[in-house]
């Protein structure tokens, strides 16, 4: 794999009426082409705010962030985001709501052959979520999960390099949850486009990625990058893979060894 995009010595301080927050620390770290990168850490050590930086919404307070080697300038080209809460249009429809970037991008509804190709990209993308015949509903009329499906398709309809996720799957049910991994791994496997998730849950992070980072407190910095060397596709018999349990125990262990986890 080739390197796609570089963190280096990055911090970041944010200056509030009540004092700085340094929010992270020397945080080093390499992205490659086509991975599956997950971080982890617990509440507010800083990992929204390392995505806000790999997406360039948010600049470093020192160190750099590079694109395929040279330095970001303003937002990630070719970057498409996934938040927790689904930001969807209320008063456009399902497919509307898919299409919507490519119409901010300037492919108007005018432009007949464009519209042609954007609903049929939707529709596909709608389906491969299992959201066929769901096009022409409105967000109120959605469960929360078909609405977050909605707002994948409407990241992924850009052809996205990158994909970030920052706990896009934080507010759903259980068994919802899970069928969104599924979804998730088949889109990848199907885009290959690059993914940063970033969850609370550990098992998430393990069963779904390459790599899995894993945060301290805040200020954050990288306590573990942890290569998962599960195989591909990973399925039902994944979780009872001893490798999965390992993964899974190692990342615990250093959260209690931090006093991040703590037993009594
Ligand atoms: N715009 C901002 N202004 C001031 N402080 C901020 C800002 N954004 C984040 N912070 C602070 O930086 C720290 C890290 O925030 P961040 O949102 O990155 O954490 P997080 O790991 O995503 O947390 P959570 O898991 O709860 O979403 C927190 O202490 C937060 O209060
Ligand atoms: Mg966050």
């Amino acid at each position: 794999m080739s390197n796609y995009l570089q963190l280096y010595a990055v911090d970041k301080v944010f200056h509030t009426k009540t004092g700085d927050i340094q929010a992270l620390s020397n945080i080093h770290l390499n992205i490659e082409n086509g991975e599956f990168l997950s971080v982890v850490g617990p509440s507010g050590c800083g990992k929204s705010t390392i995505m806000r930086i790999i997406a360039g919404l948010d600049k470093p307070s020192n160190g750099s962030v590079e694109v395929n080697e040279s330095e970001l300038k303003g937002i990630a080209d070719g970057a498409a985001i996934v938040f927790q809460k689904d930001v969807l249009l209320a008063w456009r429809s399902v497919l509307d709501n898919v299409t919507l970037p490519l119409e901010l991008k300037g492919i108007t509804w005018f432009d007949r052959s464009n519209h042609q190709t954007n609903r049929a990209k939707a529709l596909e993308l709608l389906e491969s979520v299992g959201l066929k015949g769901f096009e022409n509903k409105y967000p109120h009329e959605l469960s929360g999960g078909m609405r977050q499906r909605v707002s994948i398709c409407r990241a992924l309809i850009q052809d996205p390099k990158l994909l970030l996720m920052d706990e896009p799957f934080g507010a759903l049910d259980a068994l919802t949850r899970e069928q969104m991994m599924y979804d998730l791994l088949k889109l990848s496997n199907k885009y290959k486009f690059t993914t940063v998730f970033i969850t609370h849950s550990i098992e998430e992070a393990v069963f779904l990625s390459d790599r899995v980072i894993v945060m301290s407190e805040r200020p954050g910095t990288i306590l573990k990058e942890l290569p998962i060397q599960l195989t591909r596709p990973r399925d039902n018999h994944t979780r009872s893979n001893d490798i999965f349990s390992e993964n899974v125990n190692e990342i615990r262990d250093i959260f209690q060894s931090q006093g991040i986890l703590a037993e009594n």
